[in-house]
């Protein structure tokens, strides 16, 4: 399988083994041998080089609903190491870079959606698609009741309304929590859940009801739909986990959630709620905390109208204050990372990060200050090939509910190799022997340029300057100069100018030939 595919080099002692069109089935450990003229002069080394060919894949790990939006985790998946370095594309166009995973806000299924690792750019993996057509979406993750009471857990679906042309039909709905054979059992069919389950379904918003609930009901629930189509079988994993309990139990249920008033921007106000997943009793009281001290206030909702956004608020449930809610507070200050942190030459790919320590979780932004519209709605910006006009100052914000802090600006000084250097003569007029004469070389460069002076049939340097003066210009200066600029990463040289020096007649010379003696009637 390898016929025409194994190219063999050596030059002296160092061997080269060429594999080309890999395949997949070509990974494996290979092993170089060489035999010698003595019978016994055989030789292997191991182990060997262990090559793996993979091919890159974007795997749709979960979509899921983040606020408005219906949001998707991409993985670039290969099984190459997972220290490299990954690059996303939307439609062919570089999106972001760096990691494997990719969290893909508003979902378009006219996105074409691929990856690459860098420094193989040639090798995308299929672009794939990602769409929410096929969904279900459970109302919440987590459900707590007490042992004996009702639970109810809710979910949404969604599916194509055709497949290859054919009207959809759901034709099954159903619960479960285990497979059998790996096909989903229907919870109903479950003894320990004889006659205490109840399946509603309202269009296409559907309620598990578990009634007389035990410690054993507590389990991951999942919704499972089968349509008319053999393929069109959908069920979404992680489902509804339900916690039975017979204790209150606040940690880790018990949280704080913020809703901040957005009639305007003015407005401050905002309401706290300490919310637990676990129903408690009606008359259950509640304390609030404000930076670590207690409030008067014992309802569940907490509002306030006026706001300082270094405050942190917690909760607790009266009676069970070991338990309380972990904190909120607004994004502190947001600190600002450049990778790579060394020099930043021309060319090379930057990524800028933020993060910032907040609670509930800080959403990020990323400006540049002489620019007003934001660069990019997310904790990193990333300059695949940076040029130096990206150069200038930097920041970022951190934003949640409770709050918006800027980080300081960070300068970005993109060095680069000095660009074509002009000439320029001056005076610009005619020049005339004995004047005073400048060269100028200027060049873009970053850092400065260092510049040197040529004459084209000079060996040596002229001057070691970006300016060349001739005090006093001869005529034996005329000729082609041109000019050098330099920094550490890089030299470029200007084109050739002529100085042509005009001078005025020089003192005649007088000649009388012949030179010899002149005789009457010679002609002279
Ligand atoms: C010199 O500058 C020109 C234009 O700025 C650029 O295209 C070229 O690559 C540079 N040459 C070198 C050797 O850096
Ligand atoms: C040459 O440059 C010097 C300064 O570097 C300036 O004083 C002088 O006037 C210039 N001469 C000409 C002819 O431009």
């Amino acid at each position: 399988q390898y016929r025409d595919r194994v190219q063999y080099q050596c030059e002296d002692n160092d061997c080269t083994l060429r594999i080309s069109d890999l395949r997949e089935s070509d990974s494996a450990e290979y092993k170089f041998r060489f035999i010698t003229n003595d019978p016994g002069g055989k030789y292997s080394g191991v182990p060997g080089v262990t090559l793996t060919v993979t091919d890159l894949q974007v795997q749709v790990s979960r979509s899921a609903v983040r606020g408005d939006f219906k949001s998707a985790d991409l993985k670039c998946e290969s099984s190459c190491p997972d220290n490299l370095s990954y690059i996303w594309y939307k439609n062919e166009q570089i999106i972001t870079g760096q990691t494997s995973n990719l969290l893909l806000n508003y979902l378009d299924p006219t996105n074409r959606i691929s990856c690459a690792v860098r420094g193989y750019e040639n090798f995308h993996s299929p672009s794939v698609v990602v769409k929410d057509v096929w969904d279900v979406t459970y109302t919440s993750t987590q459900v707590c009741a007490f042992k004996g009471a009702t639970a109810e857990i809710r979910c949404t679906f969604r599916y194509p309304s055709t497949i290859n042309g054919i009207n959809t039909r759901v034709v099954q709905k159903f619960w479960f929590i285990r497979d059998e054979n790996n096909e989903p059992v229907d919870l109903k069919t479950e003894s320990e859940y004889k006659n205490r389950v109840q399946y509603q379904c309202k269009n296409n918003d559907c309620t598990l009801r578990i009634t007389d609930l035990r410690e054993s009901d507590s389990a991951e629930y999942k919704f499972r739909f089968i349509t008319n189509d053999p393929r069109g079988k959908y069920s979404d994993v992680p489902g509804v986990t339900l916690t039975v309990t017979d204790k209150i139990i606040f940690s880790p249920q018990l949280q704080v959630h913020v809703r901040r008033s957005t009639v305007n921007s003015y407005s401050n106000w905002t309401e706290l709620t300490c919310h637990n997943n676990c129903q408690l009793p009606d008359q259950s009281s509640y304390i609030w905390y404000r930076n670590g001290h207690k409030l008067s206030s014992d309802e569940q909702y907490l509002h306030l109208n006026t706001f300082d956004s270094a405050d942190s608020f917690h909760c607790a449930v009266k009676g069970y204050e070991q338990f309380p809610s972990p904190t909120v507070y607004a994004p502190k200050l947001p600190s600002v990372s450049v990778s790579p942190s060394a020099e930043i030459v021309e060319g090379s790919s930057v990524t800028l990060t933020c993060s910032s320590d907040a609670n509930p979780a800080a959403s990020y932004t990323w400006y540049k200050e002489d620019v007003i519209n934001p660069l990019i709605y997310q904790n990193q910006h990333f300059f695949f090939s940076i040029l130096p006009s990206d150069s200038g100052k930097y920041y970022c914000t951190a934003d949640n509910d409770l709050g918006q802090k800027r980080s300081e600006s960070r300068t970005i000084d993109v060095k680069y190799a000095p660009k074509l250097p002009s000439v320029s003569v001056s005076p610009s007029a005619e020049i005339v022997e004995g004047s005073s004469v400048n060269l100028t070389c200027s060049s873009d460069a970053n850092p400065a340029a260092s510049y040197t002076w040529y004459k084209e049939d000079v060996i040596n340097p002229l001057s070691y300057q970006n300016q060349h003066v001739f005090s006093s210009i001869l005529p034996s200066d005329s000729g082609k100069y041109y000019c050098t600029a330099d920094n550490d990463l890089g030299q470029n040289r200007s084109e050739s100018r002529t100085i042509d020096v005009k001078y005025a007649p020089k003192l005649p010379s007088v000649s009388v030939s012949p030179s010899a003696e002149i005789v009457e009637g010679s002609s002279v």
